[in-house]
Parts: structure tokens; sequence; C-alpha cells
């Protein structure tokens, strides 16, 4: 298939379109290059040793998106595009809301114009909001506790009304559980910009010298060891997952966790990061992040039953891959 894929300099998107190649689909990406370079496009070319068009272009912009369309056959998009910094969408809201509503209305919009049907939408764990966990598809959302969050939850709902209206659509709407490790080549991994805000970044961070600690958010959540729990998912299985949607996808809405299933609290994440690499990462107690839950964790077998998809690394080749992408990583 020829597919689309929006935020494809991204951290999961160019993971995902080393999947997509390696699975012998050709990749048109288009992406602004607000939070990635073009650079990583090369080294997914390095990696697959196959070539991918390129625009540089921001997917808010109608007419630069219909260009694309107008110039390639495409049976599918994937649309990682977006801003996802949670701190950052409850200080610009109107960036965030502006840039992940309007980016998924105009592309969904031409897709129905050039009639492509197949559509894959990234969304978040973070929509279950503070429900129970394991978290099922099936459960009814709970308000998130910020813009970034209320951006996918929005978007859930646009693409599920919009799938009600045509019923030719296919769109599969893939809640990420969190996303970590890097690619093995240690070539492409997560490179945010500034000081990380998320765990396994920052890990890697302190392990590397770059900053002194780790400080975790609160030992007092009612979790095996106090600290909070997260479904960490190999970047690779979840770029596997994005084949797996788009390979199996059928007509109307169709929701997927993709997670492993598997709770680790943050200090089992430090230990195992520590054995895995052999390697200190110092860290103190201090108090919890606001905003954040206990436990999120996915089950996953929804994916299993239906896409035949299950996240096959563990806790600890998500840490050797993180750790050997950031080695590796010069800015
Ligand atoms: P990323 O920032 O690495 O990738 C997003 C890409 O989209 C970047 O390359 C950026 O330049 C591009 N982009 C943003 N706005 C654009 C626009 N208007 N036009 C064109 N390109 C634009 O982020 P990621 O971690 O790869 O996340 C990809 C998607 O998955 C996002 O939608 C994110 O919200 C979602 N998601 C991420 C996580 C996570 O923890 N990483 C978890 C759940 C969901
Ligand atoms: N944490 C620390 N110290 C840090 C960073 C994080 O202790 O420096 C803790 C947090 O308190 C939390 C856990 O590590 O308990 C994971 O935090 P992250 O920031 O890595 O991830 P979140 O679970 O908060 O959120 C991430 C993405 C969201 C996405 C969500 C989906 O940032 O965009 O996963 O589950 F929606």
């Amino acid at each position: 298939m020829n597919i689309l894929v929006t935020g494809g300099a991204g951290y999961i998107g160019s993971h995902t379109c080393v999947a997509l190649l390696e699975a012998g689909h050709s990749v048109i990406v288009a992406d602004n290059l607000c939070n990635s370079k073009a650079d990583t496009l090369d080294k997914v070319k390095r990696i697959t040793n196959k070539e991918i068009t390129f625009y540089e272009i921001d997917v808010t912009d109608e007419a630069a998106v219909d260009r694309v369309f107008s110039n390639h056959h495409l049976d599918g998009v994937i649309h990682f595009a977006g801003l996802k910094a949670v701190g950052e969408s409850v200080e610009k809201p109107i960036a965030y809301y502006y840039n992940n509503i309007v980016s998924t209305l105009v592309v969904v919009k031409i897709c129905q114009e050039y009639n492509v049907k197949r559509f894959v939408f990234s969304s978040s764990a973070t929509v279950y909001g503070d429900n129970t966990v394991p978290f099922v598809e099936t459960m009814n959302l709970l308000p998130t506790t910020n813009p970034y969050g209320e951006t996918k939850a929005i978007g859930e709902r646009i693409l599920t009304d919009i799938a009600k209206a045509n019923p030719a659509f296919s769109i599969s709407l893939l809640r990420y559980f969190n996303p970590v490790g890097a690619h093995e080549s240690g070539l492409i991994g997560e490179a945010p910009n500034g000081i990380p805000n998320n765990l396994m970044p920052y890990i890697s961070q302190v392990a590397k010298g770059k900053l002194k600690k780790l400080r975790v958010f609160g030992n007092d959540y009612s979790t095996v060891d106090g600290t909070g729990v997260r479904d960490f998912i190999h970047v690779v299985d979840l770029a596997e997952g994005h084949v797996a949607a788009l390979d199996n996808i059928t007509e109307g809405v169709h929701i997927y966790n993709l997670g492993t299933g598997q709770g680790t609290s943050v200090i089992e994440l430090v230990k195992a990061f520590e054995e895995a690499n052999g390697i200190e990462v110092p860290y103190e107690i201090v108090d919890r992040r606001p905003g954040d839950i206990a436990s999120c964790y996915a089950d996953a077998s929804k994916a299993k039953r239906e896409l035949g998809w299950t996240a096959k690394h563990d806790v600890k080749s998500m840490c050797r891959d993180s750790w050997r992408f950031e080695k590796n990583y010069k800015e």
C-alpha cells in the first residue's frame, strides 16, 4: 500500500516508517519538523535501504495537504502529527487545540475528498483518565487533566462521528501506553528538546551525566512500592502495531490499546535500567507531579484477538535500546 505518514519524522512516526517499509509498503511523509529533524528520515532510509518521499509541510495547511494527495495515489493515512507535551499544553492551550484538532480535521477531510478510506489515529491511554486498571477499550472515558489529553479525546470523537456519517471509512484509534526504547541500530530514538518531561529519556540523560539526578514524583501511591506504575511499550512493538492495524482495518471505527498489559513502577524501571546497562542512576524522591495518576496499564487482549498483534520486547530490552540510542546521540 501507499501510506501517508503525517509526523513521520518524529519518534513513533520514524519507527513506524521503518516497520511499514520493511513490510513492503511505500511511505510518503508529511512533517513540518517542529519537533524533529529531516536527517531522521535519512536514517530510516539507511536502516531499511528503501526510499521515502518527504514533504516538509504543516498538515493544518489544507492546500499543502491537498497537493500531497493529488501527487500520489494513497491507500491509507497514519496521522501522528501533533504536539505532545502535557505541561506545555497547559501553558499554550490554543496552540495545542489548534494544531492537534485542525490537523486531524484537515487530513481526514482531504481523505474523504480523495476517497482514501483507511485512517489510523495516534490516541493515548491518557483518555482513560483515572479509571481502574487494567484499562479496557469499552470503558467510559474520564476527563484528562490537561489540554493535550483533551485533544486526543476530541480527536477520537470527531473521527467516530465521521465514520458514522461515512460508512465506507475504516478508522483505527490506537491508544498508546508509554512508548520507550529505540531501534536496535541506535540510529533513531527519542530525542526531546530541552529537559525531558518523560521518565525514560530523563533516566537516560542522568545515566549519560547530562542531568544530575532523577526526581521520582511521589512514593506514596497505592502501588507495589508507592511510585507510579505505567505500561512501558517498546517503540518498535508499537510501530508494528500500526502495520497490523492497517493490514486488518475494516469499515467503521475500531479502538485498540497498544500496550504490553504489564505495569512497571518508576523504581522498578530505574532498577531495570541499572541492571540492563550496568550503570547507576541516582535519584531522589520528591513530591507528586500534579495531574499524575497512580497506575496506568492496558488490557491488551483486543489487539491480540483482532489484529494478531502483541508486544514482544521486555523492559530490559527497552532499557538497553534506550541507552544505546542516548549514548550515540549527538545534538
Ligand atoms: P513527536 O513529537 O516525536 O512526533 C510528532 C511529529 O509531528 C514531529 O515530527 C512534529 O514535527 C510533527 N508535527 C507536529 N505538528 C505538525 C503539523 N501541524 N504538521 C506537520 N507535522 C507536525 O511525537 P511522538 O512521540 O512520535 O508522538 C506521535 C503521536 O503519538 C502524537 O500525536 C502524540 O500525541 C501521540 N502519542 C505519543 C505518546 C508518547 O508518549 N510519545 C503517547 C501517546 C500518544
Ligand atoms: N516520572 C518521574 N520523574 C520524572 C518523569 C516522570 O518520577 O522525571 C514518573 C511520573 O510521575 C509517572 C511516570 O514516571 O509516574 C511516567 O511519567 P511520564 O511523564 O514518562 O509519562 P506519563 O504516564 O505521565 O504520560 C505519558 C505521555 C502522555 C501519554 C501517556 C499515556 O507523556 O503523553 O504517557 O499513558 F498520554
